[in-house]
């Protein structure tokens, strides 16, 4: 983290978990245990059926709720789907775009490009995510499959609008496995991922990017990882639907200023 430079942020990902009389019972859990300090950003994007519950429930706090995807249409026929201005109506303020597991049921670069301009169109925070597989990896093709997934993400977002967006770095082989990422793993692909937007928009853009690491944080490893100078927060799955624990991972982020 970097408090100095950009935010620290502490975003849920519930995935397809929870129906929206679980989503009530649950904040009204978490807003009786939330830390009242303000050292970070918290989100919590859920299913899109949790939202009006979700944005109800935290209507008096400072979390921002956010969905777990988008289309890049405006309206029309897509069957199934929701636009962007549709979740800024429900309360939505960020949205996440690029999962790996959406990218495992066929988004495309392209298509991770075409919502974020629609997001970023909409006033939405996007929350990128990026990330190798372990095959990659193991090829020692990281840095280059990184850096292409996150030049296809920003082609043609204007310099004024980069600083809006939050990339999250998702190792695929780190997701939901319980396999977390090394910190210094973590760190040094979130620092290449910096470099990028540096060569993309300059020191002074890069520098107030906020870049989160997913897959598998939890309680325990949380303070180690956010302790990076380049990993500003964290994309949490599985340890964001237990609320004791999402609020353990909020407080390890309260660290001094870098
Ligand atoms: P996980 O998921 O924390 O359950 O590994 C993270 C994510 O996919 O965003």
């Amino acid at each position: 983290m970097n408090r100095k430079y950009r935010k620290t942020v502490i975003a849920a990902n519930w995935k397809m978990n929870k129906t929206p009389s679980e989503t009530k019972a649950f904040f009204t859990e978490f807003k009786n245990q939330m830390p009242k300090g303000r050292w970070c950003d918290i989100v919590v994007c859920v299913p899109a059926v949790d939202i009006p519950a979700a944005v109800r429930a935290l209507r008096d706090t400072r979390v921002g709720v956010g969905a777990e995807n988008c289309n890049a249409n405006a309206s029309g026929a897509y069957t199934g789907e929701i636009a962007v201005n549709m979740l800024v109506d429900a309360g939505c303020k960020y949205v996440i775009i690029g999962h790996s597991e959406r990218r495992a049921m066929g988004e495309t670069d392209a298509d991770v490009n075409a919502k974020i301009h629609a997001a970023l169109g909409a006033n939405l925070i996007p929350i990128v995510c990026v990330g190798e597989s372990l095959e990659q990896r193991e090829a020692g093709i990281t840095d280059e499959w990184i850096t292409m997934q996150i030049k296809a993400a920003l082609a043609g977002v204007a310099v004024e609008k980069i600083k809006k967006i939050v990339v999250a770095y998702e190792p695929i082989w780190a997701i939901g496995t319980g396999k977390t990422a090394t910190p210094d793993q973590a760190e040094q692909v979130c620092q290449m991922i910096r470099t990028v937007i540096r060569k993309m928009y300059g020191a002074a853009i890069a520098r107030g990017v906020s870049i989160l690491y997913g897959g598998s944080m939890n309680e325990k490893n949380a303070e180690e990882l956010l302790a990076q100078p380049d990993i500003d927060g964290g994309l949490i799955g599985g340890a964001s639907l237990v609320s004791e624990k999402f609020v353990k991972i909020i407080e390890a982020a309260n660290q001094p200023i870098a």
